[in-house]
């Protein structure tokens, strides 16, 4: 394989449709491997447009926007960094020769609940949690009936946490199947109804696939564990603490999913651990947030894996080198143009590093950037990491 140089004839071009904290990492690594860099969003100054060749501001839900500048720009890969992108449009331009990142079908599944559900715990029998889909308030009622109380309530198309609504009884339905839909992405009326289970702890399976020249193969990372108080992420650490047998499980639900969705790049494999059920969740077909902790964590982060299968690049392994935590830094308010405060205190701690985002606005529990830190248990390290971003303030 060859690679040129960048800006100049024959260069390796990724576009990352997309430039959020992950894009922006994702940006880093390319820019080592000497590739050239082009960054989209819906917005101007995202975190990865600061490290790119080259951005766009564009609605990338818009289909002739989309494809404009991608035939403009004729990447040799095009990495598909959040879920609100025209999937069909994905799908036209993978028709016509060009290689999107894992592959447009998987994008398409995976930031839809029913479809993954469908896939994985459907086709490839995997267990999840006991589920129903619904697309009114007595559908809902009735899958409630089925499945018990509590259950939660997820729209078909939705991230972050948006629209989980949890229904304790009977009469909440009404509402909690109104509040859900509202927060859909698109104009679905559908909801996922599950099982409300008790989490022991979450785990994200990292599996990556690549080219060898031969076929391509299929390997996971050491997982990465994580807690949250809400549905969104807080903290993630590795090694995870979790009995091998639950790890095994879990990796061979990851590789069974992930295969086949297929493609190649990585993946982050959601598993939740109740009791002694060991369950897929969902699936994201880029790098994970909680995989950020493989910045500090390993000899290989998940971004870099994720350029070198993106430009045909083998990874074989992966190491894990230290216990590592990563812990989120919010920010409180809206404001634009925010601050960062008390950095040289938060780095007086042995074994912390911070990764600002530069997000030109900040909103009420915006993730505005993330604490790394690695110590000599994991307990150590989350401790420094939870010390560090509650000494950082946003203002
Ligand atoms: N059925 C469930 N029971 C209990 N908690 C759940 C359930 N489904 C999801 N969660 C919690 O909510 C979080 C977010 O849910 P997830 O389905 O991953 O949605 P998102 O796409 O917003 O990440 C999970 O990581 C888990 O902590
Ligand atoms: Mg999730």
């Amino acid at each position: 394989m060859e690679i040129g140089t960048p800006l100049l004839e024959g260069s390796k071009k990724l576009m990352l449709l997309g430039s959020g904290e992950l894009g922006k990492e994702i940006a880093i690594e390319a820019q080592r491997m000497g590739i050239e860099v082009v960054a989209v969003d819906r917005y101007d100054m995202a975190p990865a447009m600061h490290v790119a060749h080259r951005k766009y501001v564009i609605d990338m839900m818009d289909p002739s926007a989309l494809k404009s500048i991608v035939k403009r720009e004729n990447p040799d890969g095009i990495i598909t960094e959040i879920e609100a992108i025209n999937t069909d449009a994905l799908i036209d331009l993978e028709d016509s020769g060009y290689k999107i990142i894992p592959n447009a079908q998987a994008v398409k599944i995976c930031m839809n609940r029913i479809e993954l559900r469908r896939l994985a715990a459907e086709k490839l029998k995997v267990p999840t949690t006991t589920y129903a889909f619904a697309e009114s308030a007595e559908e809902v009622r009735k899958a409630c009936r089925d499945i018990g109380f509590p259950c939660l309530i997820k729209p078909e198309m939705s991230s972050s946490g948006h629209g989980h609504v949890l229904i304790n009884k009977e009469d909440e339905i009404e509402d909690a199947y109104k509040e859900s839909i509202s927060h859909a992405r698109g104009k679905s009326k559908r909801v996922i109804v599950e099982e409300y289970v008790k989490i022991d702890t979450e785990l994200t399976i990292l599996t990556y696939r690549y080219n060898t020249g031969n076929g391509i193969v299929t390997k996971t990372f050491p997982p990465v564990e994580h807690q949250r108080p809400s549905y969104y992420y807080v903290e993630s650490w590795q090694p995870a603490t979790v009995q091998d047998d639950v790890v095994e499980k879990a990796k061979s639900y990851a590789i069974k999913v992930v295969e086949e969705l297929g493609g190649v790049g990585i993946f982050g494999v959601e598993i939740i651990k109740s009791g002694n059920r060991v369950l897929f969740s969902e699936v994201s077909p880029r790098p994970h947030d909680t995989g950020m902790v493989t910045m500090a964590s390993q000899d290989i982060s998940e971004f870099q894996v994720h350029v070198r299968s993106a430009l045909g690049l083998p990874t074989p392994e992966v190491r894990l080198l230290t216990p590592a935590a990563s812990h989120v830094i919010l920010a409180e308010r809206e404001e634009w143009n925010p601050k960062y405060l008390n950095l040289e205190k938060a780095l007086e701690i042995p074994g912390v590093q911070v990764r600002l985002f530069g997000k030109p606005y900040s909103y009420e529990k915006r993730r505005m950037g993330v604490v790394l830190a690695n110590g000599s248990t994991v307990e150590e390290a989350k401790e420094k990491a939870r010390k560090a971003a509650a000494l950082i303030l946003v203002e």
